[in-house]
């Protein structure tokens, strides 16, 4: 089911030449009945009736300039169709508003059925005789005058501009021939009617940028440079920088730049009537000062009257938060206002033709549930809790809602638990469940993500854009993997297609476990000791970047540098501040055992500390310094919400060259804090021949100088490797791991203890015990084996699931939550089920220990009661047992954050316990119901009695049959 689900979602976004998950219209070799449009050397002829739309002119010279970036030799645009004959033709305009393409409808050699009168929608057809004298040309026309802009950049998409191009470097493929296909298709309208980004917490990174590059004001030359990139990702919606910027005021020509160019202004959630924040009346009091804000809203309204606005209504307190005097009641004084003076001043009986938006930000939620009566023809935009968990989507009484409703999402933030601006911390997969959610659950209206400073969310940015334009094409929870690598593919190329996936979706990963300006929080999350948790994460990020290096190595330098920007430089960059603080934790673990090594490694966070500096002058460096400032962030050293003023490293700790009274060689053991001879000798972590694990020991140096050694079991069918070695401070290698390896075939069936002595040269030998466990498990089991009182499964190996009566099933969002996958209920409408009816998951598992009271330990995404009267929910049961249900997520007021909230975030998890009884030896079933739609689960531990603490559970356990 799933294969071939994956396998059909690949054939949704295969991009040989075709736009991101669009059909292809154009190609690169001689076809029959094809019209060659360009050539090195040749190049068409644009002509776009000179009636038509000032941004329709402007997208056909971008594209113009587009086939010349190409081929070399760029296009031209002009009025008429009149002594064409010879050139190539691209015919292009807007019904209604070009008589040239009217004319062609008209004499029905363009048909437009399938788009007239829809939102945004265009269509593409190669046309025989379309006008006197032109044997056939490529005719693109629109519904409406961003239509006919998204078929314009549909062909830059197509014959290899990104849209990336300017604002990630993204090379333009070059061509030697580009033909326009004979074919027709037709595209939109958009699953989303309003599309955008938020610029927002601009400060330092854009805003140095900005004051280097464009003298000090986000003026209409940076503006017009972020609507072409909105345009050519067919977004729609802006919401303008607003920390100390006025976008009407600072430069004049921003307000009807936005209106030719054919975006969409907003304001945010505090700015209401298309006024800034910055341009605010004080004292900002409706009770007090309502005359002066009146006037100031009316004013907003007839600055911005003539040109394409979303309204934002309603009001919030000044600078970002609640009012002192507001409440329900005046709230809805205030909107009564708003609307009144849109009717007077726009001359409308009714406002259904002005798109209004109200967002239910942060306490504005408390005015709501208070039973607040909103507009119908109002969108409701609901809003995330700033770090990507939608609170709350339309109920049954409110999807049918004239004005609909909206999703405000954030892939950057300034507030609690903690700021994150510094670089890309999105988990993809996470944004197609949280959207796909919303999507199916008619939050459709308007879709607006916070993206700070644009630049290093490339990747979320074009998914999230990707999704609000056709949704259609996202339903399969492997979408994301599938998106990813016809991203690739448009940016560098198919070869490193597959590769680049798999790095940003395992970069997603390890990320959503906790973000880069948390990771100082004391104490640190990964532990040192046990399951070599610490280290194993350090290792992951490693290879990981080694990858993603071997990648970069394969591309031309041009690709590299975009590559570079969107894919290397967040996974190196990310990795450094992981080892900076991964490496000062076990610097200090070690600093208690009396390692040598705890000198090296307060070396090597002192390295990698000043490599973060390396790598942020490299980024600056790139293009020859374009993007100067862009990583100015502070990322080291937080202790609040709020940055710090300046990156600070880690304290390391640093010991004395004199070995310990207790003898120069230390030995250590996971899972185990000892240092023996010193502390007793620690009893070694079991084995079975079903151990996840590597068991190994660790022999070090305590004091200066070298050590000769030897390690060897009591038995022979137990061989440690290497068996012997010399450990040497301050030259050498101060520390030997040896790994344990059993031969099971030969060792005893059942419990056995068997010993393992390091002997030193000189000084006390250290004897360690190992506890053996020779079991089996039927041949025909398929499941997963208990090791050492644990069994510890990702969601994607399932035995078996049922659907549920009414057709609902449990799926797979592969590469979801912190380890592997999700689990999630589907559709997102369905009803709230039972565990009767509705479908389940089965995890078969092997236990060889008895437990009296097993739990299980639930590991879940930090989401939300989407609907509050049906709170999040699943259930467990061991066997046929009665099934435990549980509903994670307390219940909260609206715009307040639920119970465990700060925790679940930080981590990354929601982590429940439920109890599943009695566990006998023997073969077992755990079945998980998901009764609510939005319950995801990510993890399942159960715990026999041997589960250690560590941050993200044991590691996987053995599993067998898949
Ligand atoms: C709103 O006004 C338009 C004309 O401005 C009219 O066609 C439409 O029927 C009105 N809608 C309602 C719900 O009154
Ligand atoms: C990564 O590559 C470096 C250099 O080639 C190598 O030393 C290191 O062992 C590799 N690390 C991992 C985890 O693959
Ligand atoms: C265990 O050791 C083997 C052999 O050295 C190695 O290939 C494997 O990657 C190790 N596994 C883990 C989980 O470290």
């Amino acid at each position: 089911m799933n294969l071939v689900v994956f396998v059909l979602s690949l054939a949704t976004f295969a991009t040989k030449s075709a736009a991101i998950g669009q059909p292809a219209s154009l190609g690169f070799t001689e076809t029959a009945g094809g019209l060659k449009l360009s050539s090195s050397g040749s190049a068409p002829t644009i002509v776009i009736d000179s009636k038509d739309w000032a941004g329709v002119v402007r997208a056909g010279n971008d594209l113009a300039s587009d086939f010349g970036l190409v081929t070399g030799t760029k296009g031209k645009v002009v009025t008429s169709t009149s002594g064409l004959s010879n050139a190539p033709v691209i015919i292009v305009g807007t019904i209604g508003k070009s008589p040239l393409i009217d004319s062609l409808v008209v004499s029905t050699k363009l048909d437009v059925s399938a788009i007239k009168g829809k939102w945004e929608s265009f269509t593409s057809q190669l046309i025989e005789d379309p006008v006197d004298g032109i044997k056939s040309a490529l005719v693109l026309a629109g519904s409406d005058k961003r239509g006919t802009i998204y078929a314009i950049y549909d062909v830059s998409e197509q014959i290899g501009v990104s849209p990336w191009y300017w604002w990630a470097d993204v090379p333009p493929k070059k061509k030697t021939d580009i033909y326009a296909l004979p074919m027709k298709k037709s595209q939109g309208p958009p699953s989303i009617k309003y599309r955008g980004i938020f610029l927002n917490d601009e400060q330092p990174a854009l805003t140095n940028w900005v004051n280097a590059n464009y003298g000090g004001k986000y003026d209409s030359r940076f503006h017009a440079k972020v609507f072409e990139l909105l345009l050519r990702l067919r977004a729609n919606y802006f919401w303008p920088a607003m920390w100390n910027s006025k976008f009407y005021v600072d430069d004049s020509k921003n307000g009807p730049l936005a209106d030719e160019m054919g975006i969409v202004m907003g304001t945010s959630h505090t700015e209401p009537m298309a006024r800034a924040d910055k341009e605010k009346t004080k004292p900002w009091d409706w009770k007090s000062n309502q005359n002066n804000l009146k006037k100031y809203m009316q004013d907003g309204l007839n600055r911005a009257k003539g040109w394409e606005t979303l309204w934002t209504v309603g009001m919030r307190g000044d600078g970002d938060t609640g009012s002192p005097t507001l409440d329900a009641k005046s709230l809805v004084d205030v909107i009564n206002y708003q609307q009144s003076i849109l009717k007077s001043t726009l001359g409308l009986s009714n406002l259904s033709s002005v798109p209004q938006m109200w967002c239910v930000y942060k306490e504005v939620g408390g005015y709501y549930q208070d039973g607040m009566k909103i507009p119908d023809d109002v969108t409701i935009l609901w809003s995330d809790d700033n770090s990507g968990n939608i609170q709350r989507l339309p109920i049954p009484s409110e999807v049918n809602r004239e004005g609909g409703a909206g999703i405000y999402y954030h892939f950057d933030y300034v507030g609690d638990p903690r700021n994150y601006k510094w670089i890309n911390t999105i988990q993809l997969s996470k944004t197609w469940e949280q959207m796909h959610l919303a999507w199916q659950r008619a939050a459709s209206e308007i879709w607006i993500v916070n993206v700070g400073d644009l630049k290093p969310l490339e990747i979320p940015i074009s998914h999230f854009l990707d999704m609000a334009y056709n949704m259609d094409k996202f339903t399969s929870p492997a979408s994301t993997d599938s998106w990813l690598e016809a991203w690739a593919t448009r940016e560098f190329g198919s070869g490193v297609a597959t590769g680049t996936a798999e790095a940003m979706s395992t970069y997603g990963k390890l990320i959503v476990r906790r973000k880069y300006e948390l990771l100082d929080k004391t104490p640190f999350m990964l532990s040192t000791v046990n399951y070599d948790e610490a280290e194993n994460v350090l290792n992951e990020w490693a290879s990981l970047q080694n990858r993603t290096q071997a990648l970069y190595d394969t591309l031309d330098t041009a690709t590299q540098t975009a590559f570079f920007e969107m894919v290397l430089h967040p996974i190196m960059a990310g990795r450094i501040v992981q080892q900076v603080y991964i490496n000062a934790a076990r610097n200090s673990a070690y600093a208690s055992q009396k390692r040598m090594s705890t000198n090296k490694l307060a070396d090597d966070v002192k390295a990698a500390y000043a490599q973060d500096g390396v790598i942020q002058k490299r980024y600056h460096g790139l293009s020859n310094g374009k993007w100067n400032h862009m990583m100015d962030q502070v990322h080291f050293g937080y202790n609040n919400w709020q940055d710090p003023g300046s990156n600070s490293m880690p304290s390391v700790k640093t010991i004395a060259t004199t070995a310990p009274s207790t003898g120069m060689l230390g030995v250590s053991v996971q899972n185990n804090a000892a240092s023996s001879p010193g502390d007793a000798a620690p009893t070694l972590s079991g084995m079975d021949p079903f151990t996840p694990e590597n068991r190994t020991i660790d022999i070090y140096a305590r004091g200066s100088g070298s050590m000769d050694f030897t390690v060897a079991s009591s038995v022979s069918y137990v061989k440690i490797t290497p068996s012997t070695g010399t450990v040497s401070y301050p030259s050498g290698t101060s520390d030997i791991r040896a790994t344990i390896l059993v031969d099971w075939a030969s060792a005893p069936t059942g419990s056995s203890t068997v010993s393992i002595t390091v002997t030193p040269k000189t000084g006390t030998a250290v004897k360690l015990d190992l506890p053996l466990n020779n079991v089996a498990v039927p041949a025909d089991f398929k499941g997963y084996v208990e090791s050492n009182g644990a069994v510890a499964m990702e969601m994607q190996h399932l035995t078996s699931r049922t659907s549920g009566a009414d057709g609902t099933s449990l799926e797979v969002i592969p590469n979801y939550g912190r380890t592997d996958s999700g689990l999630t209920l589907l559709p997102s409408t369905a009803t709230s089920q039972t565990t009767t009816s509705g479908p389940k998951a089965v995890y078969s598992f092997y236990a060889f220990t008895s437990s009296a009271n097993a739990k299980v330990t639930v590991y879940m995404p930090p989401s939300f009661n989407i609907n509050p009267s049906s709170p999040l929910k699943f259930a467990v049961a061991l066997d046929q047992t009665t099934p435990t249900s549980t509903s994670p997520v307390p219940s909260a007021i609206l715009g307040a954050m639920p119970g465990g909230w700060s925790d679940a975030v930080i981590n990354g998890a929601r982590v429940v316990t439920a109890n599943i009884g009695k566990v006998d030896p023997g073969k077992h079933e755990l079945s998980l119901w998901l009764l609510e739609p939005g319950t995801v689960v990510h993890r399942l531990v159960i715990d026999l009695g041997g589960v250690k603490s560590s941050y993200l559970g044991p590691p996987e356990s053995t599993k067998l049959g898949f």
